[in-house]
């Protein structure tokens, strides 16, 4: 309103210098309006370029230079979605790794085998400690099923140690076998670029190599002279790449 008085002064001198015969009080309400209407329209113009904008991706095109995805190239891009894939999945294969551990010792805790089990149980919980780090780092979702992995892996930990410590080791067997494989397939395919993927490549083979001495102590722990051996194997090395399959997806 305060601008409006100013407009209507300055225009009633204007009239003043000019000599020109208008009546003041319809001058008055004639700014009056005309300056309602211009304000009117200040605010439907400020609706229409703002549509037109959003219509035609003005807005994407004028934040796009202080977007990061938005800078990267389609190959970089690509290499993200990698990353988030495998970080993922290996985040979910961590955390219910963690779980089988949990189970078995619940179960073995005072049996002959539980230090075994907890110094493996023990890297294990460094192995999901790593991606519970590297997940936000690398701005990578965990997978949506983790509290179905949560579950699943302390009973299949806890279920196959009830059937005796040969079972429990075939179990580890099953299970690290998949995860090595899978870790091997991962690094083949972050050696493509070896200086991005530096940090992960150095991670994941450490990781596998854990893995690997796992299998190891199973088998060490008679782990093959468990009941219907080749059986569990098979069904267990199934569930564990369907789950892996699965945290790929979602
Ligand atoms: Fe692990
Ligand atoms: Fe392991």
């Amino acid at each position: 309103m305060a601008t409006t008085k100013v407009s209507i002064k300055w225009l009633h001198n204007l009239i003043k210098i000019n000599g020109w015969n208008i009546h003041t009080e319809f001058t008055a309400e004639a700014i009056e309006s005309f300056w309602t209407f211009t304000e009117n329209c200040k605010i439907y113009c400020s609706l229409f370029c703002i549509g037109m904008a959003y219509r035609t991706n003005l807005i994407t095109l004028c934040f796009r230079q202080y977007s990061t995805s938005a800078k990267r190239s389609p190959k970089e891009l690509r290499d993200k979605s990698i990353r988030d894939r495998f970080l993922r999945v290996d985040h979910a294969g961590e955390v219910g790794a963690d779980r089988i551990y949990a189970g078995q010792m619940a179960v073995l805790g005072k049996t002959n085998v539980a230090n075994v089990i907890q110094h493996m149980w023990d890297q294990e919980k460094e192995h999901k400690k790593k991606f519970d780090e590297l997940l936000p780092r690398y701005r990578t979702r965990p997978t949506v099923l983790l509290p179905i992995w949560n579950v699943a892996g302390f009973v299949l930990g806890a279920g196959t140690a009830l059937l005796g410590p040969k079972m429990a080791m075939a179990c580890t067997v099953a299970v690290e076998t998949v995860i090595t494989d899978h870790y091997n397939d991962q690094i083949r395919e972050l050696m493509n670029n070896p200086e991005v993927n530096g940090e992960l490549l150095e991670i994941i083979s450490k990781f596998r190599d854990e893995e690997m001495e796992h299998h190891d102590t199973a088998i060490l722990h008679e782990a093959e002279k468990a009941p219907l051996y080749q059986a569990v194997s098979q069904i267990v090395k199934i569930g564990c790449k369907g789950a892996i399959w699965l945290s790929n997806k979602i």
